[in-house]
């Protein structure tokens, strides 16, 4: 299972970056929108946290497929390696896709809205492709959705990954684990309710209580 966060901001990308073992970072216009300080300098700093062996995902904002393929190669440009392209998966994004692939680069296909959608960014090379499950809930359930994508790309042998993003609940999150999807991408927020768990925080705070009230000590002396 593949975890990335889906924030731009430097600050909550170091703190849950050094708790756990992330698989990358993605971002979108609206998340760089988000921050308050120029792209450039947020997306250096990004690269500058992550190791070398951690993905960024960065989009495209054109809306032709030329210009989606030159904005895919400045963004291959700010890193070595790791560094993939969002494209959405509009006609002229699918175009784009496969012309990239097509050259052996590897994308993300974003703003996926169906299983079907899905299929086809995959057939055309995506490396990647990204359902928006809270947003498909407007059309179809947007997890079942995913879970059949799942299905649909292992029943056709394709090797593209699912980085499934766009949560409302944590119970969508669970019910997508539960099924082995391949990988999520969360909001800081979600990421760590995967982790914090208020029953820990009290067992915890009994296990150093006990310990003081029998060996009147702090810590572990020996
Ligand atoms: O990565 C996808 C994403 O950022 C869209 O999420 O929360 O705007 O629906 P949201």
């Amino acid at each position: 299972m593949k975890l990335y966060l889906d924030t731009a901001n430097v600050e909550q990308i170091k703190e849950i970056n050094d708790i756990l073992r992330l698989d990358g970072v993605t971002t979108n216009p609206k998340i760089l929108s988000k921050e308050s300080r120029d792209y450039r300098e947020v997306i250096k700093e990004i690269i500058e946290i992550l190791d070398d062996d951690q993905l960024l995902f960065m989009q495209v904002l054109a809306s032709d497929h030329q210009g989606m393929i030159a904005d895919a190669k400045k963004i291959l440009s700010l890193r070595k390696k790791n560094m993939v392209p969002k494209i959405p998966a509009t006609p002229e994004g699918l175009k784009a896709i496969k012309l990239l692939s097509n050259e052996g680069i590897d994308t993300l296909a974003t703003a996926i809205y169906s299983a079907p959608q899905a299929l086809m960014a995959a057939k055309n090379g995506a490396r990647y492709v990204a359902p928006y499950v809270s947003r498909m809930d407007s059309f179809t359930d947007g997890v079942q959705e995913v879970i059949m994508l799942e299905q649909t790309l292992r029943n056709y042998n394709m090797q593209t990954e699912i980085v499934a993003a766009s949560f409302r609940t944590q119970e969508q999150i669970r019910r997508l684990i539960y099924n082995g999807v391949d990988s999520l991408t969360l909001a800081s927020d979600f990421c760590r309710k995967l982790y914090e768990h208020e029953g820990t925080v009290s067992a915890t705070k009994e296990f150093a209580e006990a310990w003081r009230s029998r060996f009147n000590e702090d810590g572990l002396n020996i």
